[in-house]
């Protein structure tokens, strides 16, 4: 009976002794599109928190084009990682990511940006996790029309800057999705003007949408939308550019990291009404987690995950952030 119980007993320690060993070799790339955007450092963040809990190494790599995916990958292969997960600077690589990765014998999942094949339709074989992007979208629409109502602005004379990634399908979706809440609401479609931006940052959403406002000077009364925070801060700061007050300019974006949070700590407010908070933490914490147990115990993760956002403001962002455990 001793003899037994000791022997079960030593078994159990073998095995939490070879749980601990292979955490230790577990390998794991993180590589994102833009690594100086908060959303991006935020998701990192959160993923270091999952290797420190799990007892693995979280690679971060940045990787801005097509020849920096293909090297990290490379570099992931060389340095002994079992896995990544990325948010890919164009989803069209989606094919080449996919076989660069068989090629290394590395596990793949995607976050954020979604990989499209060559007829430009989702790669599902891929364990994704992106936000619900149509209802986010639609979100912001709702608080813009919400708003737009609070301030007794009619609404055929509003004008709206729609800051477009159309190479991107989220971005695609989340600006779909608010402007067909501004249309269901009586915001005429002539009145929304395309802003597309090559880049998916502040300055060049800021250069595509002063054309939008130049273009019509007959507006007294803006609106935003955009894929993130970047695309319609950008678009607020050429409402500023061209001496509109923010009493006439009302911005939603999504995202909810640095970028909005610094906007909502300036001492007056400006044309940045709100934000759709999405969570960094889901996104980081949970793909690294999710990514680290298909290594480590064989549990593939699930094909799609589409994550939820909450609309915050100036007055109530902090205990949005602290709700969603991202402070
Ligand atoms: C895209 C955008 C990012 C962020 C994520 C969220 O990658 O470029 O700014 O909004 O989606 O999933």
């Amino acid at each position: 009976m001793k003899l037994w119980k000791q022997a079960i007993l030593a078994g159990a320690a073998l095995l939490v002794a070879v749980g601990a060993a292979s955490a230790q070799d577990v390998k794991i790339g993180f590589v994102v599109k833009q690594p100086e955007e908060p959303w991006f450092q935020d998701e990192w963040k959160f993923a270091q928190e999952a290797a420190k809990e799990k007892g693995f190494t979280l690679v971060e790599i940045g990787a801005e084009d097509g020849e920096k995916v293909q090297a990290a990958i490379d570099n992931l292969g060389a340095q002994g990682a079992q896995g990544f997960i990325i948010c890919t600077p164009d989803v069209k690589l989606g094919p080449g990511i996919v076989a660069k990765a068989m090629a290394n014998d590395l596990k793949l999942m995607t976050v954020d940006d979604r990989l499209v094949d060559n007829a430009g339709n989702p790669i599902e074989d891929v364990p994704h996790m992106g936000i619900s992007a149509t209802k986010i979208g639609e979100t912001v629409g709702q608080a813009i029309v919400d708003e737009v109502k609070k301030r007794g602005w009619d609404m055929a004379s509003v004008g709206a800057i729609k800051v477009s990634y159309d190479q991107l399908p989220t971005a695609v979706d989340r600006v779909a999705g608010a402007t067909s809440v501004l249309e269901a609401n009586g915001f005429p479609a002539a009145n929304i003007f395309n802003a597309p931006q090559a880049k998916t940052d502040t300055e060049v959403a800021l250069n595509a949408a002063t054309t939008v406002i130049n273009a019509h000077p007959e507006i007294q009364h803006w609106v935003a939308v955009g894929l993130n925070d970047e695309a319609v801060l950008g678009a607020v700061r050429a409402t500023e550019s061209v001496g509109i007050s923010a009493a006439n300019v009302v911005g939603v974006g999504i995202g909810g990291a640095e970028s909005a949070i610094n906007e909502f700590k300036k001492p007056s407010e400006t044309g940045f009404f709100g934000t759709v908070i999405i969570s960094p933490k889901r996104h980081g914490y949970e793909t690294a987690l999710n990514m680290y147990e298909w290594i480590a115990n064989d549990a593939e993760p699930e094909k799609l995950i589409l994550t939820s956002g909450q609309l915050a403001t100036r007055g109530d962002y902090e205990q949005v952030r602290k709700d969603l455990g991202i402070e």
